[in-house]
């Protein structure tokens, strides 16, 4: 099963993301972007892989105890793409200030902890908003300048989800995630 930790975001931050995809997708014109639906969008703080069923029961288990870490609230700001250079692939909208790290790290250790071996790629929080079937040079240029300053939503965080994604042939080319676990954060603010 394929298997991933999410944030996910609430009703407000949701049409939030949901706006500047409008707003990008103007500036990009015809494009061959797919848009992630706003109901979908979500910020990977563990990617797993491919992990097999018999490993899940106990990876559920794992997720699902508390977080000792009271809620805090996680910024959205900055358009991007991936990659840097060449031909763009995905366009996201960026996440945090540092405030993630301690449930980024705590969600790798329980997946670790597992006998789940992680990439060791750098964690660099995101929330993808689109990706391109094909893209063409001044896509990158394009998706750029409708980026704006400031602030796109503010977000409690006080949960993660274990997702399981699934391709499903009657949904097209999107992917199904299905919630499996639930880390709920409930230390309480000094
Ligand atoms: P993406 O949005 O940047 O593609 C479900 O596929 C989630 O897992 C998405 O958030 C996706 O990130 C992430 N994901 C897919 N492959 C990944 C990988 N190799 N490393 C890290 N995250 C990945």
């Amino acid at each position: 099963m394929r298997l991933f930790v999410a944030v996910d975001l609430p009703g407000p931050a949701r049409r939030a993301v949901a706006a500047e995809q409008r707003r990008i997708a103007a500036a990009l014109g015809r494009s061959s972007v797919r848009w992630v639906p706003p109901s979908q969008v979500h910020l990977t703080l563990v990617f797993l892989g491919d992990v097999e069923e018999t490993s899940v029961p106990a990876l559920v288990g794992a997720i699902s105890r508390d977080v000792g870490t009271p809620p805090f609230d996680m910024v959205l700001a900055g358009i991007g793409v991936f990659p840097a250079r060449g031909a763009p692939r995905a366009v996201w909208v960026g996440a945090g200030d540092g405030t993630l790290a301690p449930l980024q790290k705590d969600m790798a250790e329980r997946v670790v902890g597992m006998g789940i071996p992680l990439e060791e790629r750098p964690f660099h929080p995101h929330l993808t908003l689109g990706r391109w079937r094909a893209a063409r040079a001044s896509d990158r240029v394009r998706a750029m300048a409708a980026a704006r300053p400031g602030t796109v939503a503010r977000v409690r965080v006080d949960h993660a989800t274990l997702y399981e994604s699934r391709f499903s042939p009657e949904r097209g080319e999107g992917p199904v995630y299905t919630a499996l676990a639930r880390a709920n954060l409930t230390g309480i603010s000094a």
